[in-house]
């Protein structure tokens, strides 16, 4: 048995007595969880080989029995052709590899939106309580920046689609049971114009201090976190900043063995597309191989 799952499923028994819904990431240092609020927009910040892919693979693992439940739905965009989502296709319900698929699948998240909004009224709520009829649909994107840069017009245009629909999401998703998780390299502001729609940061190894304002803000510097310090041999150490206790917490994210999480993944079925988008053109299913 994988030993991050045993620490995992150890660590989900000593849950706090705060009951809001939150990620729970597994710190190695403490054997503590940190926690993170769930359905707030999270973005993780990191350089090459800082271990955001990883810390991406131990939050998947947090959610596995909440998949399991149904209230859960993880969305992936992956735009190096869907391989790394792939590897655990087990818990998405969608894989969007490519630019065209990108918009094709947040253009059917918006929708959802659209829809749980008009369901908000007729109600008279103003939040969407996640349940296996409304599930918490979280969109996990690694490498987030090649959601921009392209240099030939039709590929500029299908990527300024993504970026608009994703402001949208970003801007209307919390109320909605919406949440984006994002992944980048490199924080500056000019290259990833969304950052400031990201309550939520986690910040694993970057260069300097300046990416690390930009990358989480001037009171978690403050505060203490200092991402700049971490050595590069130190994948998986990062920052967060608890906006709740107005405080850097740093920790050691688990080191994820894919076969493990693979084998652990083995007979989950998510909620099927057609589900989650009932009156819609689909999107691209894994199952559709
Ligand atoms: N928490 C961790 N503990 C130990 N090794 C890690 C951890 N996170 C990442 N690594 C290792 O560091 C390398 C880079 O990690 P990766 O997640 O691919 O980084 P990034 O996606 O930021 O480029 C990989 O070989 C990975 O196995
Ligand atoms: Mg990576």
């Amino acid at each position: 048995m994988a030993i991050h799952t045993m620490r995992i499923l150890t660590n989900r028994k000593k849950r706090r007595a705060d009951t809001r819904p939150a990620l729970l990431i597994p710190d190695t240092i403490t054997d503590t969880d940190v926690r993170i609020p769930l359905g707030l927009h999270l973005l993780i910040s990191g350089t090459t080989g800082s271990g955001k892919t990883n810390l991406l693979l131990a939050i998947l693992s947090t959610l596995i029995c909440r998949v399991e439940a149904g209230d859960v739905c993880l969305l992936a965009v992956d735009l190096k052709d869907g391989v790394s989502a792939n590897a655990v296709k087990n818990l998405y319900t969608s894989i969007a590899g490519t630019i065209e698929e990108t918009v094709v699948l947040l253009q059917k998240v918006r929708s959802l939106i659209t829809a749980r909004n008009q369901w908000l009224k007729e109600n008279l709520q103003l939040e969407i309580q996640p349940s296996q009829e409304q599930p918490l649909v979280i969109i996990v994107i690694d490498e987030a920046l090649q959601l921009y840069g392209a240099i030939d017009p039709d590929t500029i245009k299908q990527q300024r689609k993504a970026q608009d629909l994703l402001d949208q999401i970003l801007l209307m998703g919390r109320s909605t049971a919406v949440m984006i998780i994002a992944a980048i390299q490199d924080p500056r502001k000019e290259v990833f114009k969304l950052r400031e729609r990201f309550p939520e940061r986690i910040t694993l190894r970057l260069n300097d201090k300046a990416e690390a304002i930009m990358a989480m803000n001037q009171t978690a510097i403050t505060q203490g976190a200092a991402p700049w310090l971490i050595p590069t041999g130190r994948p998986g150490l990062a920052w967060f900043y608890d906006t709740d206790a107005h405080t850097a917490i740093r920790f050691q994210a688990p080191y994820i063995n894919i076969d493990n999480l693979q084998a652990e993944i083995e007979n989950i079925r998510p909620i099927d597309v057609s589900q989650l988008f009932p009156d819609s053109t689909q999107p691209p299913s894994h199952k559709e191989e």
